[in-house]
């Protein structure tokens, strides 16, 4: 059985006040929701410390948007996994398209990152996904293969055992747009395909989150489909009521 996994991505937003008040809505809202879907929160950097506390014991997991190619050292302006995970995060999202799109993070980079985020115990969820005129020039197979075959390709069956995949294409992130549950579950099937041609059985149990205006009213659609094990979810995220009820979509 594969883990169902509701993460959200909260990119550049909330005071860590308001994130932490959001953390704590998240976790008073979790007992309404499956036991069975596992929920991680990903905050910016600054208010990783105070919501790791306030989820403790809660069954929330917590995550950090990014992590440093480097272990540390003169890197203005880095926050290196072993940072991020003395703090008690969990998880690490990597390769997200906002990454690689504004700040030219390449399959290089993100190996880099990979390493670090496995060399400190963090999970990495990576994203993959095509943008929209790759979809249009019918693409976004081979897009997505090689944002896998680059990257997680060069993972060891061990590493590889803990690996979150999340399939984003860019034209619904952040633009009311959803793929469709057809589109979502053709296109993860594919990666699951892709994934077992080089980790075999192991492919089976990989969750594969879909990300991309997810929220309560196509959450329960989209997670019906056999490969779609969760969602990585941005601005419905913000809204502990929103984020818990795309976890009753299960
Ligand atoms: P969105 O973002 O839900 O706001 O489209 C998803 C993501 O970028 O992870």
């Amino acid at each position: 059985m594969r883990k169902k996994i509701v993460a959200g991505n909260w990119k550049m937003n909330t005071t860590p006040a308001e994130g932490v008040e959001l953390a704590k809505g998240v976790a008073e809202g979790k007992k309404e929701v499956c036991e069975c879907v596992n929920f991680i929160v990903c905050p910016p950097f600054t208010h990783l410390s105070e919501v790791v506390k306030v989820t403790r014991g809660t069954g929330i997991a917590v995550g950090a948007q990014d992590c440093a190619t480097e272990a540390k050292g003169a890197y203005t302006g880095e926050v290196a996994a072993s940072m991020i995970a003395s703090l008690g995060v969990e998880y690490v999202i990597l390769g997200h398209s906002e990454r690689r799109q504004y700040y030219g993070e390449t399959s290089e980079t993100l190996n880099k990152k990979m390493a670090q985020a496995y060399a400190n115990n963090l999970t990495p969820i990576y994203c993959v996904g095509e943008s929209l005129e790759e979809r249009k020039a019918g693409k976004h197979f081979d897009v997505c293969k090689a944002q896998i075959e680059e990257v997680v390709f060069n993972l060891t069956p061990e590493q590889y055992s803990k690996l979150v995949i999340a399939y984003e294409p860019v034209w619904a992130i952040g633009t009311g747009e959803t793929a469709t549950a057809e589109q979502a579950q053709e296109i993860h099937a594919y990666i699951r395909e892709v994934l077992a041609s080089k980790f075999g059985e192991a492919a089976a149990e990989t969750p594969i989150l879909y990300g991309g205006s997810c929220k309560p009213s196509n959450a329960a659609e989209i997670f019906a489909k056999e490969d779609v094990d969760g969602g990585l979810i941005g601005g419905a995220a913000l809204k502990a009521e929103d984020f818990l009820a795309i976890g009753k979509g299960f």
